[in-house]
C-alpha cells in the first residue's frame, strides 16, 4: 500500500465534468444548499434543546449551556462519546459552525467577505470533497452509508444533490438522530434517508447492510475510535461495501506531538488523533488499500480558527460575555489542534481484493 507521503498532493476542488449535479463543488450550489438547510437545521436544534414557551432560552437552559461551555473548556470529566455530543457539542457548536468537522479553505472560499460564510463553505466543501466519488459514481438510486451523522450537513447535502439516492446515516448519539429525523421530514427526504443510532463496533448496527453500499463515508469519526481499535472500526465500515465500492474518509492525523494540555483535553473529549504512521497501520491492518490520498496543509485549515466568532445565535444561548469568551477559547483550541496536524486528509480506500 502506498503511504500518505508517497501520494501526497495538494487538492484543489474543481467541478466535476461528468455525472455530478451542477450545484456540486461550486460556491453557488453550496450557497443555495446553505440557504435551504441552515434555517431548518437551526430551528430544529433550537426547538429540540429549549423548553417550550416564548422560544427564548430559559434560565435553566442558559445554566445548562454555561455548564456545557465550562466543561468543554475545562475537560477532565469521565464521559462517553455520546455524552459529550448530547451534553455539549451538539448545542454549542451548532451555534457557531455548520458542522462538527473543519474544512480546508480554497482560494475561492478565502475570497468570500463574510467570515461566517467562509466557515460554512469550507465545511460544506469538505463534505462535497469527501463524497465526490459517491456523488459521481454511485447509481442514481444507489445506497450510501454515512458514519457520523453529526449536525446533519453531510447526509442532507447529498440527499438534496441526488434526488433518488438512498442514505443510511449512523450515529452513536441519539439526540443527533432525533434532530436529523426532524430535518429529513422538513426537507421532505425522510422516505429515502434512514437515521440509525448505533455503535460501529456493534455488529447489529451494520449487519443488514453487509455488502450493500455503493459507498461508505466517515468524516470526523476516526479520532473517536480508540487507538487500539481503529483498524477494527475501519473494517466494520468497509464490511458494508459492495465489491470495489469506496470507503471515503475525511479526517486529520498528527505529524507532531500535541502539547501536554492538548493531549489531556483531547483524551478527555475522547478524541485520540492518530499519528500518520498509526493511521497507515490501521488501514493496512483493516486490509484496505489507498486509491487516493489528498493532504491539506495546516495553513489551509487554520483559517477556521480565525473565522470562528461569536454569532447572534450563540449570544442568545449563553449571553454576550460567555459567548465572547467561549469563541476566543475555541479559536485558540482550534489553532493548537490543527498545528500539529500538518495536514487534513481525504483518502478513498477500497477493500483489498482476496
Ligand atoms: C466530529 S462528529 C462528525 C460529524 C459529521 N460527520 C461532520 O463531519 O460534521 C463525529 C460523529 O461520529 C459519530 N461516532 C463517533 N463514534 C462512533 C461510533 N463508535 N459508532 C458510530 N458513530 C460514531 C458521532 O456520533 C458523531 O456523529
Amino acid at each position: 500500500m502506498s503511504s500518505p507521503e508517497d501520494t501526497q498532493n495538494q487538492k484543489t476542488t474543481s467541478r466535476s465534468e461528468r455525472t455530478a449535479p451542477d450545484s456540486f463543488l461550486t460556491i453557488e450550489g453550496q450557497r443555495r444548499f446553505l440557504d435551504t438547510f441552515l434555517p431548518i437545521r437551526n430551528q430544529v436544534i433550537h426547538d429540540f434543546y429549549h423548553s417550550p414557551g416564548n422560544g427564548l432560552p430559559t434560565g435553566q437552559d442558559r445554566r445548562q449551556n454555561l455548564r456545557a461551555a465550562i466543561r468543554l473548556l475545562g475537560g477532565g470529566a469521565d464521559e462517553t462519546v455520546p455524552d459529550i455530543y448530547r451534553l455539549y457539542y451538539n448545542r454549542l457548536f451548532s451555534a457557531i459552525w455548520l458542522a462538527l468537522n473543519w474544512g480546508p479553505y480554497t482560494e475561492e472560499i478565502r475570497q468570500l467577505t463574510d467570515p461566517q460564510l467562509r466557515v460554512y463553505h469550507s465545511q460544506l466543501n469538505s463534505v462535497d470533497t469527501c463524497w465526490q466519488p459517491a456523488v459521481e459514481d454511485a447509481p442514481d438510486d444507489g445506497l450510501l452509508v454515512e458514519i457520523g451523522t453529526g449536525l446533519s450537513d453531510g447526509w442532507a447535502r447529498i440527499a438534496l444533490l441526488k434526488p433518488h439516492i438512498n442514505i443510511v446515516s449512523i450515529t452513536i448519539e441519539s439526540d443527533q438522530a432525533e434532530i436529523a429525523r426532524s430535518i429529513a421530514d422538513r426537507l421532505d427526504v425522510a422516505d429515502r434517508v434512514q437515521i440509525r443510532v448505533g455503535d460501529i463496533y456493534d455488529p447489529d448496527t451494520t449487519s443488514d447492510l453487509a455488502g450493500r453500499a455503493d459507498a461508505v463515508t466517515a468524516m470526523g469519526v476516526l479520532p473517536h475510535l480508540p487507538d487500539a481499535r481503529k483498524a477494527e472500526g475501519l473494517s466494520a465500515m468497509a464490511s458494508m461495501l459492495k465489491p470495489e465500492a469506496p470507503l471515503l474518509i475525511f479526517d486529520g492525523y498528527r505529524v507532531r506531538p500535541f502539547r501536554h494540555y492538548m493531549t489531556r483535553a483531547l483524551a478527555s473529549n475522547r478524541s485520540p488523533y492518530p499519528s500518520s504512521e498509526e493511521f497507515t497501520t490501521a488501514l493496512n491492518d483493516a486490509g484496505l488499500s489507498l486509491t487516493r490520498f489528498d493532504t491539506y496543509t495546516a495553513e489551509s485549515c487554520l483559517q477556521i480558527a480565525a473565522d470562528t466568532r461569536t454569532t447572534p445565535q450563540l449570544r442568545r444561548e449563553v449571553g454576550p460575555v460567555i459567548a465572547w469568551l467561549f469563541t476566543r477559547v475555541v479559536r485558540q483550541f482550534m489553532k493548537d489542534l490543527l498545528k500539529p496536524q500538518e495536514s487534513v486528509h481525504l483518502s478513498a480506500v477500497r477493500q483489498r481484493q482476496q
